[in-house]
């Protein structure tokens, strides 16, 4: 059973997961000399992308999961620096080119502090760029939300939440301009075509419903994924060719540091 951050499960809709990243890396371009840092790197496979883009620098994969380091140690043992570190006190050795996060700090609170201490990693020249989910609005979380305000499963999450939605854009926008000499932001939706029994469940089981399967017992997970595929059956009616249609929105966020 999954009880934590599980990479096998997670990477099993990699493709998908990879789109984000597909749009994200093309507009990135470093001009300064400094390290990159992948917060959140996960199972690493965007850190290895990043490795490849600039094989020269020192790239460092930074993750609070030892399974997920684990999962990227094995992968990709070479070149690239994994350290266990919980990204809401991590600061950099040294002001980094890129500090990059993608679809982690949705986990991490405080964004009005997180995102200027982050910015204020970046060497003068360099770059911050993050990707969240918002999920808010989103089938998969209201049914994460219902279960989770249930009679029947209420008792079970004292202290366990869902991640939050990212501020409002214009938030991060203030937030950010005091140190930032140009900043990037816009959102994309992505409609994944997804196929299988469940296969909500399967994607939201590695993500969204980690905290909540991480206090359940054996027999309790089985029977909370029970009523979180009927919940997501109901929420997204199969396509007349039997398929899924996943929304997922995204919000995108460049900030290069003054000078
Ligand atoms: C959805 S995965 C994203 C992985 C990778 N960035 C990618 O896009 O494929 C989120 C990752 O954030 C990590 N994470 C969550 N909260 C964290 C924290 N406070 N500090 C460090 N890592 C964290 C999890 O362990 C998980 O590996």
């Amino acid at each position: 059973m999954t009880t934590t951050w599980n990479p096998d499960l997670y990477l099993r809709y990699a493709a998908y997961r990879a789109r984000p990243a597909d749009d994200l890396l093309p507009r990135l371009t470093l001009s300064v000399a400094g390290d990159v840092y992948d917060l959140g790197c996960g199972p690493g496979t965007l850190t290895k992308r990043l490795k490849e883009k600039w094989p020269a620098r020192r790239v460092v994969g930074i993750d609070s999961s030892a399974a997920m380091l684990g999962s990227a140690r094995d992968k990709f043992p070479t070149d690239i620096e994994w350290q266990q570190a919980d990204i809401s006190q991590w600061t950099a050795q040294k002001p980094a080119a890129l500090v990059f996060a993608n679809a982690s700090l949705q986990w991490v609170p405080h964004h009005t502090t997180l995102f200027p201490h982050l910015m204020s990693q970046v060497v003068p020249g360099g770059v911050m760029a993050v990707q969240v989910p918002e999920s808010g609005a989103q089938p998969y979380h209201k049914c994460i939300e219902a279960l989770a305000e249930s009679d029947k499963w209420r008792s079970k999450f004292h202290g366990v939440h869902p991640h939050e939605d990212p501020l409002p854009v214009r938030t991060y926008y203030d937030l950010l301009t005091p140190l930032a000499a140009n900043i990037d932001i816009w959102e994309s939706e992505y409609h994944h075509v997804l196929e299988g029994e469940d296969p909500v469940t399967e994607w939201i089981s590695s993500t969204g419903l980690v905290p909540f399967l991480s206090v359940l017992s054996d027999s309790e997970k089985l029977d909370y994924l029970a009523d979180y595929k009927a919940c997501a059956a109901k929420a997204y009616p199969r396509q007349t060719d039997g398929t899924v249609l996943f929304t997922m929105r995204r919000l995108f966020i460049v900030a290069t540091r003054k000078a």
